[in-house]
């Protein structure tokens, strides 16, 4: 009933609303003396953790797209190649696995048939599994080696919106864990993440707070058939889930794209009029990734293109190109699509309810599809 939704329109307003929080008990107790400890992953051997040659993420929809922003944070930290498979592609080709791989797979409910297959397979070849989930003894973290789970709290809507942000979370404290134990992560690099950490979830709710102008937006933009989405480095794997929340509880016709990307083909879609929103890398951390998106945004604008730039707080270098502009706290370059995603969640749910859409139920899907 509506109390239940603790006098938000909807479950899935609710849990946006709870990210800050999602973010903070999965942070809880993982974060000592300034460093991450994860006692699951401790209690797979040290030895086991610095063997490791090559880690692959398997999940599937929203979970992979937090498996693609996990992958980059890793390999970053831990120097360990990542690669991010859906899980029922994985299965199916054969892959290479040898007793140095380990397979992380990400799911919130731990009950997804194609993943729990994957993770099957994996166990079956003897490769080091590793479950990020949100549902406590699951059938996914019971059969996997380790679990590390998130602590969003039960998630009810369809659209998953603070899992995502949780998983994000787990799989970066893998990455700063791992990093640690195998000796690639730099003191300076680690004491800077432990830092972005304790300031994420009071960041995470000025992110929330842009409630109110992107329902502005939503509400002048009720008609729209189609919306592009642009992202570069963690922004792209963000880009494509603000393109999946649209289609799932919108049911708008919506793509992400890495931004890099646009001139090779999507640069054609553009024409008068079309909505895309473009996920700026920050100015400060990410001066030459900044520079690009902006010059991204001038080519679509100069085809017509209507611009709704996510940036960072004082970048007024996109000013002159955007039709409206969404204002984020400053952060770290890694921990920026944690925050970008919250807009385009908000954006989702005012389309959908712009339409008159049951935004926690949407048509044909399940919040749990345990079928393969
Ligand atoms: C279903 C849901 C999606 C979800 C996906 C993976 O398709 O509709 O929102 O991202 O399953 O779910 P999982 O529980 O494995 O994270």
């Amino acid at each position: 009933g509506a109390a239940d939704k603790g006098g938000w329109s909807s479950f899935m307003a609710k849990e946006i609303s709870e990210q800050p929080d999602a973010i903070g008990n999965t942070l809880r107790g993982r974060l000592v003396d300034g460093h991450v400890d994860i006692p699951e992953l401790t209690e797979l051997g040290e030895p086991r953790l610095r063997e490791v040659d090559r880690i692959i993420i398997i999940a599937c929809g929203t979970a992979s797209y937090a498996g693609m922003i996990g992958a980059y944070a890793i390999e970053q930290w831990a120097r360990v190649p990542v690669q991010v498979e859906l899980s029922h592609e994985f299965r199916y080709r054969d892959p290479v696995l040898t007793d140095r791989t380990m397979v992380i797979s990400v799911s919130q409910s731990g009950e997804t048939m194609d993943t729990l297959m994957a993770v099957k397979y994996a166990i079956e070849r003897g490769v080091t599994t590793v479950s990020v989930c949100n549902t406590q003894s699951a059938t996914i973290p019971r059969e996997s080696d380790a679990a590390v789970y998130t602590h969003a709290g039960p998630e009810v809507a369809v659209a998953s919106t603070k899992a995502f942000v949780a998983q994000i979370t787990a799989l970066y404290l893998i990455g700063l864990h791992l990093g640690r134990v195998r000796g690639t992560l730099a003191a300076d690099a680690e004491a800077e993440a432990v830092r972005q950490f304790e300031t994420l979830p009071e960041k995470m709710a000025e992110a929330v707070a842009t409630h109110e102008q992107i329902a502005q937006l939503a509400h002048w933009m009720a008609d729209t058939r189609s919306v592009l989405f642009l992202g570069r480095h963690v922004g792209y794997p963000a880009a494509l889930e603000g393109a999946l929340k649209l289609k799932e509880i919108a049911y708008i016709h919506a793509e992400g794209f890495a931004a890099g990307e646009l001139k090779h083909g999507p640069i054609a879609l553009i024409d008068h009029g079309q909505p895309v929103f473009v996920l700026v890398p920050s100015p400060r951390t990410s001066p030459l990734m900044h520079a690009k998106v902006v010059s991204n945004i001038q080519e679509i604008r100069a085809r017509g293109a209507r611009v709704i730039a996510i940036v960072e707080k004082g970048d007024t270098a996109v000013l002159p190109y955007t039709d409206d502009v969404v204002r984020l706290p400053l952060s770290d370059a890694l921990f920026d699509p944690i925050l970008q995603v919250v807009p385009l969640q908000w954006f989702a749910l005012e389309l959908s309810t712009a339409k008159g859409l049951d935004v926690d139920q949407p048509r044909n899907l399940a919040k749990s599809v345990t079928v393969e």
